[in-house]
């Protein structure tokens, strides 16, 4: 992609990942991802905003070519695929400043070895004119590391939001109306990385409400036109309020698991609940994640592996627990063959999160009437207790 105009004299300079499958050797990335770095030329001076992931500099060279002075370069989060390219532009432009929060600088020194006089911190609510254009300096810390700024250019009412708002999407279409075509990367990105800290993005949603946003310009995906869409997307993923949905991660060995799961799914069904089952053997970690953002109930289903839960289900457990969901209630059901502590195991593995725990419902061997009873039992309770927040 060559660079391109989101405003008069506002360039999108980032990079297109089409091919990366994996953040973090963790995250899939099923729709590849984006780099987006800003170009801000104000009639006195220039900035840059971020820069790219280090393997795709190359774009940003070229983005740069004709660029024969920087003043500033603002890094609005430290995380190595928008600050990796950093040490490039410096040595380009060996009189541009590097603008940072007051918690980015000694990560930017840390992790890239920026030598430290380049610095300058800047405020919180802080503003720099570059000759009609003026950005101003918005704190956002936890979107998704404590260091996080956003950058608001006064003049345009453009919101360059870093990570907050983004979405691993590669995609020839830089500007995207409304929600709905990102809807899925947005929430998968927002589920993966930030729900952990929904109360604070929460924080953050209220002190960007006074500003006039006609454009949300993030880091990674697509660029809002009608940014209201996504604002209320973020403020009902961070919402206390969960949705009439159970989350069942579960696997199996010799289908005795897999048994309970089938039968629990139709009997919460039948009870008007929304069920989003996953098979842990074979799930897309993503999509278990973006369930858990909506989930007002969490129900492991595993079969016992000597003492324990089946590794592949403890991966789902480290999850929820890591992700930290709104969720309300839990529980668990599974099997064993002759002895164990799964079900004990599981609930000590999730501390985060703060929910009521329901009676698990576990077998030894296959199921028999007994079990499909205790199912039935652990169904009613659920629908009773979504009830019982307002859910239906
Ligand atoms: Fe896209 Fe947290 O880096």
């Amino acid at each position: 992609m060559k660079q391109r105009e989101i405003k008069p004299g506002v360039l999108w300079v980032g990079a297109e990942d089409w091919n990366r499958t994996l953040f973090d050797s963790l995250i899939p990335l099923p729709d590849g991802t984006s780099y987006n770095a800003y170009l801000v030329r104000g009639s006195e001076k220039t900035a840059l905003l971020d820069t790219v992931e280090p393997s795709k500099v190359g774009f940003l060279k070229s983005h740069l070519e004709g660029v024969t002075s920087l003043d500033y370069l603002v890094s609005q989060h430290a995380e190595q695929d928008h600050s990796g390219s950093i040490p490039w532009v410096l040595d380009r432009f060996p009189g541009a400043q590097l603008l940072c929060s007051s918690l980015a600088k000694s990560m930017l020194v840390d992790h890239l070895l920026v030598p430290e006089e380049r610095i300058r911190v800047v405020k919180d609510g802080e503003t720099l004119s570059l000759g009609g254009k003026t950005l101003r300096f918005i704190y956002t810390p936890w979107v998704h590391w404590p260091e996080t700024m956003s950058t608001y250019l006064e003049e345009d009412k453009v919101l360059f939001s870093c990570d907050w708002f983004g979405s691993h999407l590669a995609s020839s279409e830089l500007f995207i109306e409304g929600v709905e075509c990102v809807f899925e990367p947005a929430k998968r990105y927002y589920a993966e990385i930030m729900m952990p800290f929904r109360k604070i993005i929460r924080q953050n949603l209220e002190k960007i409400r006074g500003t006039d946003i006609r454009m949300i310009a993030p880091s990674h995906g697509p660029v809002f036109r009608d940014p209201a869409s996504i604002i209320q997307a973020y403020a009902d993923w961070t919402d206390d309020q969960p949705h009439n949905v159970v989350v069942l991660p579960w696997v199996s060995m010799h289908g005795t698991t897999a048994k309970m799961v089938d039968y629990l799914v139709e009997a919460l069904a039948e009870r008007h609940i929304t069920v989003q089952p996953f098979d842990m053997a074979t799930a897309d970690l993503g999509k278990v994640a973006m369930s858990l953002v909506d989930a007002a109930t969490v129900i492991f289903g595993a079969p016992t592996v000597h003492v324990g839960p089946h590794p592949a289900l403890l991966y789902a457990v480290v999850l929820a627990n890591a992700l930290r969901p709104k969720a309300r209630f839990a529980s668990i059901i599974g099997s064993y063959g002759w002895a164990g502590k799964m079900p004990d195991i599981i609930k000590a593995s999730l501390p985060n999160l703060k929910v009521e725990f329901l009676d698990p419902v576990i077998c030894r061997g296959y199921p028999r009437d007994a079990d499909f009873k205790a199912l039935d039992g652990l169904a009613e309770t659920v629908a009773r207790k979504h009830k019982a927040i307002g859910l239906s």
